[in-house]
């Protein structure tokens, strides 16, 4: 797979080192799950802000060298026109790529009959929001292809811990909890670490290609 670059440079320094931490980490996780991405999967990029993690979700998301439908959804205008911007259609050989203002917990602002192969969240910051997230991640789990995979990335422990044990509450499985040991600290607040863990939750259990979490929770 080649590189997927934005087409404008990042907002801030120190993003372009995150993303590509942020590859090796998807990467990780999808070796140890033994994941085969399909060639041309549909991805939703879910919260997904200024959507800075675009280009490695395409690369590492995709085993195909084309095709594949892209979408990120947040409810900030203001971000969602610099993704636009930042990530044009034509650069990566996708069948669709669109970036859309939408609350994501009203069932009426996701896309009508599209369901995904992964749904990924960058920092959703679950505690701000509790009821918000729980409406959010039930649509999700609702639009998963039935071997998809929901993937979430979460700044602090906490944070991270609450919105796996929301998904769990809802009856989703997790697969994979793992620590990225080369997470970028954040000065601005104690424990504040970009993607400091990922978590890979998928709807049920019965998915052949997933190994038990038992020898997978680490
Ligand atoms: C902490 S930011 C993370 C943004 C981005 N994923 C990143 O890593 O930079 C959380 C994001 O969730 C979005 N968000 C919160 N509630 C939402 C909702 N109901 N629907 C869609 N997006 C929402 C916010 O607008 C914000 O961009």
């Amino acid at each position: 797979m080649r590189h997927v670059l934005p087409a404008i440079d990042f907002s801030f320094p120190g993003i372009a080192g995150d993303v590509v931490r942020l590859r090796d980490l998807l990467r990780d996780a999808l070796r140890l799950l033994k994941v085969a991405p399909p060639a041309a999967p549909s991805i939703l990029n879910l919260a997904c802000g200024r959507a800075d993690e675009t280009g490695v979700l395409l690369e590492v998301l995709r085993s195909g060298t084309g095709g594949g439908q892209y979408l990120g959804l947040d409810l900030r205008t203001a971000e969602i026109d610099e993704a636009t911007r930042r990530w044009r259609p034509s650069m990566h050989a996708l069948d669709a790529i669109e970036f859309r203002v939408a609350d994501a917990s009203l069932a009426h602002h996701w896309p009508a009959k599209t369901s995904f192969d992964f749904i990924f969240i960058r920092h959703q910051n679950y505690w701000d929001a509790p009821a918000v997230w729980d409406q959010i991640f039930r649509h999700a789990l609702a639009r998963l292809n039935p071997a998809g995979a929901l993937i979430f990335t979460s700044y602090f422990d906490r944070e991270h811990e609450l919105a796996m044990a929301a998904l769990q509450t809802q009856g989703a499985h997790l697969s994979l909890d793992l620590p990225h040991a080369k997470s970028r600290s954040l000065p601005e607040a104690p424990g504040k670490s970009v993607d400091k863990r990922l978590a890979l939750m998928i709807p049920h259990c019965a998915v052949e290609h997933f190994v038990p979490p038992s020898i997978l929770h680490l």
